[in-house]
């Protein structure tokens, strides 16, 4: 399995890595689902919609605030650091992510296609223009320089189109893919879900980490039931150590 690995990495020019929150599992990203204390009364689905912040934009951002202070004291694990070095193996690699944690960048991969945005970023609820200043309180919520918006977190809530630039992208390039890897992703959310699915239909070979099964798991033509954060820097050692004899054509 990590030889037939490695040959696909030696002999394939375009990879295609996207990523969910299992990725970040090991940096112990808490997921907020099922939590206990002030904020487990609450549900996401509750909270994080353009509903919520139009009833109650202060309690929106204390919730955001909260989850950006536990963002705030975690770091890249070894899964995200391989993936920096995996993208110096192919003439073309995207790192398309679902999450909001900004880790992949933290670990210094440089092009990253981040489908939901960024939760330590800001932007104008009405024209989306971004707002620099970091720190938002929640009793004085910044205006729009613009057109007099309020300020509000630049993610992608429920119900909303992802930024249509970074999904196009995300599927041209998995179009032309050679290699796509889902990792850590429990490949339900469409369209972020399509992605792999629209990779195999065109030819790639799809390879999985995930422990768990996955809706797309029986596509998969390599499937690890590792941990990412495991599993990756092995299949770096791997190839370092020249296991496997494939090369680029
Ligand atoms: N870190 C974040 O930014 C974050 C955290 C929680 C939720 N979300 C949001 O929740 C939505 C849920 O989709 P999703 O698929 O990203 O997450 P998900 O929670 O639905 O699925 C996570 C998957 O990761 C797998 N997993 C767990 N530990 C792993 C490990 N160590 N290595 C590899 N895989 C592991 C699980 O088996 C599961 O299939 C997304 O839209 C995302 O934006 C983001
Ligand atoms: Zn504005």
């Amino acid at each position: 399995m990590l030889e037939k690995l490695c040959n696909l990495v030696k002999s394939c020019h375009k990879a295609v890595v996207l990523t969910g929150a299992g990725i970040s599992a090991e940096s112990g990203v808490p997921t907020f689902r099922g939590k206990e204390g002030l904020w487990g009364r609450f549900r996401a689905e509750e909270l994080a919609t353009m509903e919520a912040f139009m009833a109650n934009p202060k309690i929106v951002w204390e919730w955001y605030n909260w989850r950006r202070e536990l963002m705030g004291g975690v770091k890249p694990n070894p899964g995200h650091l391989a993936l920096v070095e995996l993208a110096n193996h192919f003439g073309s690699f995207t790192l398309v992510t679902q999450n909001v944690d900004g880790l992949h960048r933290a670990a210094g991969s440089t092009e990253v296609l981040e489908l939901h945005g960024n939760i330590n970023r800001n932007k104008c609820v009405k024209c989306s223009a971004p707002y620099e200043e970091s720190d938002i309180d929640p009793d004085r919520i910044p205006k729009c320089s613009r057109c007099g918006g309020q300020i509000r977190p630049d993610v992608v809530w429920f119900g909303e189109m992802l930024p249509g630039e970074v999904i196009d992208t995300a599927f041209r390039r998995s179009e032309e893919a050679e290699l796509f890897f889902s990792i850590g992703t429990s490949a339900i959310v469409h369209p972020a879900a399509s992605l792999p699915i629209t990779a195999k239909h065109c030819g790639a070979t799809l390879v999985e980490i995930n422990p768990e099964e996955t809706p797309l798991s029986g596509l998969a033509d390599i499937r690890i039931a590792e941990r990412s954060g495991e599993f990756l820097p092995r299949l770096l050692e791997a190839i370092r150590s020249g296991i496997g004899s494939g090369e680029k054509g």
